[in-house]
């Protein structure tokens, strides 16, 4: 019998039309929203592939719920939504999509932070209300870039291009973590402790992968130590930032602002959160171009393939 694959939700075209000439047989939820937990349950019953996103939860009893299932393919590089330990002991592979949206990620922090910095959203909004009667000495203050210490916290694929890319602002640059030769070489980066990089820079940026220790690293503590004029970007995943603490310091005028692509709750956000002018919020389009979405959708249905196939698979993670 031939095997199965159930993609869990709508991806760009050039993903479906790989799928459809696979041979093997397919079954889609073609909607822009997750399936309910019950409903995935249910639809991965008798299938070899699940092709799955980032807001999918795959834990122990969905993976008990497919008895048959071989692998396990997140159109993501983060699979913090997978119990990867679970998936191995059941014998069933994961795969993820790491690379391609390195550089995309990486422009929208940067985005992100010229956003917040310079105040841009809160800029257009004024315009569009008709608010601007002429240049005034005090309107819309931003923070400068240039020649300000930008703090990269994680310096895998991500936090290396988006610090490779302070290059131009002539900028101190701060890591945490491991060594990183190309960032000590390319920008003369200082190699701290997290305590010192939170203290001394005016950017911090987040790009670590949510794991145990790393859920809430920025809360109540490292906001005290914070500079007030000091910025913070996440661009990672939502649960590595206390919200309810970020809320309180934002409202509190403790930091200067944070500018955020992802959520401690996703698609949920903490009350207050909108409610405020010294936050910039993105609905997470780290990946979000054109040619990205349609690389990560081919990379997804490829792996999942190859794994089907019998080939070996350079981004199975176990
Ligand atoms: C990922 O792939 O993990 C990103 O968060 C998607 O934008």
């Amino acid at each position: 019998m031939n095997k199965k694959i159930f993609l869990s939700r709508r991806i760009p075209d050039a993903g479906i039309r790989l799928l459809k000439d696979s041979g093997f047989d397919l079954d889609m939820h073609q909607q822009d929203e997750p399936l309910p937990p019950e409903a995935l349950r249910e639809k991965v019953r008798d299938v070899q592939g699940l092709i799955c996103l980032l807001d999918d939860t795959i834990d122990a009893a969905l993976i008990n719920a497919a008895p048959k299932l071989e692998v396990i393919s997140n159109m993501a590089v983060g699979y913090n939504n997978i119990d990867t330990g679970y998936a191995k002991s059941r014998g069933i592979a994961v795969c993820n999509t790491p690379g391609i949206l390195t550089q995309s990620t990486a422009e929208l922090a940067w985005a992100l932070l010229f956003a917040i910095s310079r105040r841009i959203p809160e800029a257009d909004t004024f315009m569009r209300e008709g608010r601007f009667s002429g240049w005034k000495p005090l309107l819309m203050l931003g923070g400068d870039i240039s020649g300000q210490t930008l703090g990269v916290i994680g310096t895998g694929r991500i936090g290396t291009a988006f610090a490779l890319m302070s290059k131009g602002f002539n900028m101190r640059v701060l890591y945490s973590g491991k060594p990183n030769p190309e960032l000590d070489k390319e920008l003369h980066a200082e190699n701290v402790d997290l305590e010192t990089l939170i203290r001394e820079s005016d950017f911090i940026s987040l790009h670590i992968p949510l794991r145990k220790e790393n859920h809430h690293l920025i809360g109540k503590k490292e906001f005290t130590l914070m500079k007030p004029t000091a910025y913070l970007i996440n661009t990672a995943r939502g649960p590595v930032v206390d919200e309810a603490e970020l809320v309180r310091v934002l409202k509190a005028g403790r930091i200067a602002g944070a500018a955020l692509d992802v959520y401690e709750n996703e698609p949920a956000l903490t009350p207050g959160l909108t409610e405020l002018d010294n936050v910039v919020l993105a609905p997470h389009i780290g990946s979000a171009t054109v040619p990205v979405r349609n690389r990560l959708a081919v990379m997804a249905v490829d792996n999942c393939l190859k794994i089907l196939r019998g080939e070996s698979c350079e981004n199975r993670i176990v």
